[in-house]
């Protein structure tokens, strides 16, 4: 907050000039606290998350509440004896309450965090709607920056009545246990996620413009990655006032604003006659809007994430080189043309608008979701004002939870990202230990049970309790989790490469097909090789049958057949022989009955012609000789 208190002089004037344009609102953020226990209190509660700390954007987080016997507003070190914080093994992480006031709300998570609090809850003090809880400002200062970056655990501030029933419960002996829940703190509704940053590039802010730079720097690579993947749009943003009409000739106008008292900010220092001009910020402020721009258009927008860092390092104040040749440099270093930024920052001395600070000004007040931006710098992510620490891990893990589920980059997959869940009772995923194939996945959003693809090949299950590998290559992993197994040479599995599913046990075998395939014994139990000449000996996977009497067995027509017959192997054409031999003999008896018929007319007829005259036969008789 402390950008507004060096502000002072134009805030001022401003809500006094035009308070109606100050009726903006300012968003409290909140994530949801549900308590399952005790049964009075059960219920979902709204509370505000601190702008520190790691709130757990996309997940949740569970924890039984603690409220210290002493130091219960949490403005001293927890000491052992006293309370303990830490969770023992087995039991839930504690969350601490403490009361509001008498220290920095930063003072009290830190204190917290190092008394082993997985989570830090505040009770507010006075009946009012829930506040956010910021980082505190320079003026009311010491060495509060050193431990402010050092916070991690996530911070919510609560009603003062939801406090008062938390303390009644636990001072009568009962216990709160409740589930902090960040999954919807952020819309996540599609593939792609649109985040902004509200920054200056004032660098004489304290601590805070300190830890920003940081973390343009530690941010940088990973927002670059995200912005060419395609998997995010960033837009910088930047705060400008304007000077009240009344005011446009005063001194401070002068030196503060540009384009006649339109755009304007608070002087880095506050002494006016020293270092540099509010207007020095904000015409550095419109170079790096424009070098967006123009970075933009020629699509690479990414490099304004050089540019800024670039500038921040080789341009900084302290050493006077907060200058627009130190800025043409970096300009020119990273081959951005140089004279289109000079176009599109235009004069600031003409009495004109300029249309890139107008339309800055424009987007500053708050719509939908996110609310007037009052904090410098703020983070808005897919349309909703981020709270937290402004570091990598955790702007990451919230612009990751700002992804539809199952759509977030891989870089949201990274080991730092992750919770270490899978690692007790795997999650209470599935999971083939003999393979080492799990379905569980450890995210930034906390477990997930999914059927895993491993090589290529793709399980299909409910992730908890089942899990089975599909599609054509399924059998190459785990051999598709069938039964398989080899005796003597001979190997069998239960898995058909096609793409049926399930397992079968191969023929010759009889089991569930997953655990187990018992060989079947064919003689025993009268499958095969039953003929009166076979004898049956069961083999692993098969059996062997051999015929007497110097018979071969058939194995397709399970019979014995004579040796002529060897080389015929289709059963079918050796019916099929047999029936036309058949059919041929049949045939051919037929004619001979025929022949010996007709021969036997012929002889009695010859006999007879010995004894009486036949006039018209014999030429007959040659012509039937004749056709056999
Ligand atoms: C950046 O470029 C994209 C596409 O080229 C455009 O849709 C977007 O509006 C631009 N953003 C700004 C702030 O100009
Ligand atoms: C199981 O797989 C994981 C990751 O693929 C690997 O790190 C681990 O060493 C494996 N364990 C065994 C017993 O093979």
């Amino acid at each position: 907050m402390k950008m507004l208190t060096k502000l002072s002089f134009l805030w001022c004037l401003w809500i006094f000039l035009c308070g109606s344009c100050c009726m903006g609102r300012f968003v409290v953020e909140k994530n949801n606290l549900k308590i399952t226990s005790p049964k009075s209190l059960r219920g979902v509660y709204e509370c505000a998350i601190g702008n520190f700390g790691v709130p757990k954007y996309g997940g949740t987080m569970i924890g039984t509440v603690v409220y210290p016997k002493f130091n219960q507003n949490g403005c001293h070190r927890f000491n052992d004896a006293d309370t303990s914080l830490s969770s023992k093994p087995g039991s839930f992480p504690s969350f601490v309450l403490v009361d509001r006031g008498d220290c920095y709300f930063t003072l009290k998570a830190w204190n917290a965090q190092m008394g082993g609090a997985a989570a830090i809850l505040v009770a507010d003090d006075r009946v009012e709607p829930l506040i956010t809880m910021d980082t505190p400002e320079e003026a009311n200062g010491g060495n509060v920056d050193d431990y402010i970056e050092k916070i991690t655990i996530p911070s919510a501030l609560i009603s003062k009545s939801l406090g008062d029933s938390i303390k009644k419960t636990l001072s009568s002996g009962g216990m709160v246990n409740m589930n902090l829940d960040w999954r919807e703190a952020l819309p996540h509704p599609d593939e792609r996620v649109e985040y902004e940053l509200w920054t200056s590039s004032n660098d004489e802010c304290g601590p805070k413009c300190e830890s920003e730079l940081n973390f343009f720097k530690s941010f940088k690579g990973a927002a670059q990655l995200l912005e060419q993947k395609g998997y995010t749009r960033f837009t910088p943003h930047y705060i400008t006032w304007y000077c009240p009409e009344a005011f446009i000739l005063s001194q401070q106008c002068k030196a503060q604003c540009i384009n006649n008292g339109r755009y304007c900010a608070p002087d880095p220092e506050q002494d006016f006659s020293r270092g540099y001009d509010g207007k020095d910020v904000v015409v550095q402020n419109l170079r790096q809007a424009c070098f967006f721009k123009v970075a933009n258009h020629s699509g690479k927008p990414w490099q304004w994430w050089d540019y800024v860092t670039d500038f921040a390092i080789r341009c900084p104040m302290r050493a006077h080189r907060y200058t627009e040749e130190c800025s043409d440099q970096v300009v020119q270093s990273l081959g951005v043309d140089l004279n289109k930024i000079k176009e599109c920052m235009g004069d600031r001395n003409a009495d004109v608008e300029n249309p890139i600070l107008k339309a800055e000004q424009d987007a500053q007040i708050g719509h939908g979701t996110r609310g007037d931006v009052t904090i410098l710098p703020t983070l808005v992510i897919n349309n909703r004002q981020y709270r937290g620490m402004l570091s990598k891990a955790a702007v990451l893990k919230a612009i990751c939870a700002s992804f539809q589920e199952t759509t977030e980059p891989s870089i949201c997959l990274t080991p730092d990202m992750e919770t270490n869940e899978c690692l007790v009772n795997n999650g209470g995923c599935w999971q083939d230990k003999s393979a080492n194939i799990t379905a569980c996945r450890d995210t930034f959003r906390g477990r997930i049970c999914e059927c895993p693809i491993v090589q290529n090949v793709k399980f299909v299950g409910d992730g908890y309790t089942h899990c089975e590998a599909s599609g054509p290559l399924r059998c190459a992993v785990n051999n598709g989790g069938c039964w398989q197994g080899a005796q003597a040479g001979r190997a069998y599995s239960a898995c058909i490469d096609d793409h049926t599913k399930g397992c079968k046990c191969p023929t010759g075998f009889r089991g569930d097909g997953v655990h187990s395939c018992e060989d079947v014994d064919e003689c025993k139990e009268k499958l095969a090789c039953q003929c009166p000449e076979c004898s049956c000996k069961n083999t692993w996977g098969s059996y062997e049958c051999s015929c007497s009497n110097g018979l071969f067995y058939m194995r397709e027509s399970d019979m014995c057949i004579g040796k002529y017959s060897a080389s015929v192997s289709n059963v079918g054409f050796v019916w099929m022989l047999i029936l036309i031999l058949g059919i041929g003999g049949a045939g051919g008896y037929a004619f001979y009955k025929y022949r010996i018929q007709r021969y036997m007319d012929y002889e009695i007829r010859a006999i007879m012609a010995q004894y009486m005259p036949l006039d018209n036969q014999p030429e007959n008789l040659n012509q039937v000789q004749h056709a056999v």
